[in-house]
């Protein structure tokens, strides 16, 4: 790698279909269409991808591409997961195991975390990437396998919880 370009990479092998770029923009266009100012709540997103019938990641990648779309961050724990070129390599995956993830430790009471998409976090050679902020700091997490996704959550909320 260049030290010019450090995260200037061979490309990646491909092992998951990314979303057509219509398609988000047709998301994008939906979520702007029920919330014209942008402001949006993870249940409303969700609720948007039934209504498309579409796994909610692909709605919450679809709002990334719109930096009028905010969506809020109330908690201590936050999960940005990159779901831009990030894709190819299971990004929408490791999304949607976030956001069922936090469905279910709300429904059992558990201390919550959010989660954001981004286009882009930087990392590209290490796909698919999130970056987590914590009690325990700024973490990156490289290669992420939705298997994984569980310890990690449970590790950064217990933290947030001591
Ligand atoms: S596209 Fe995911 S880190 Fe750059």
């Amino acid at each position: 790698m260049s030290p010019l370009l450090p995260n200037a990479g061979p490309p990646l092998p491909q092992t998951h279909t990314p979303v057509n770029p219509p398609e988000l923009f047709r998301l994008r266009n939906a979520i702007l269409a029920a919330h014209p100012d942008g402001k949006v709540s993870h249940e409303a997103l969700q609720a948007i991808a039934k209504t498309e019938n579409v796994p909610a990641s692909h709605v919450y990648a679809s709002s990334a591409l719109d930096p009028n779309i905010t969506l809020p961050i109330e908690t201590e724990t936050l999960f940005v997961v990159c779901t831009g070129a990030c894709q190819a390599q299971g990004a929408l995956e490791n999304l949607d195991a976030f956001i069922a993830l936090c469905n279910t430790r709300e429904g059992q009471g558990k201390k919550l975390f959010d989660v954001l998409p981004r286009n882009c976090l930087d990392m590209c050679p290490h796909s698919p990437v999130t970056i987590s902020r914590s009690a325990l700091g700024q973490v990156a997490h490289p290669k992420l396998k939705a298997a994984d996704i569980g310890e990690i959550v449970e590790q950064l909320c217990d933290a947030a919880e001591a």
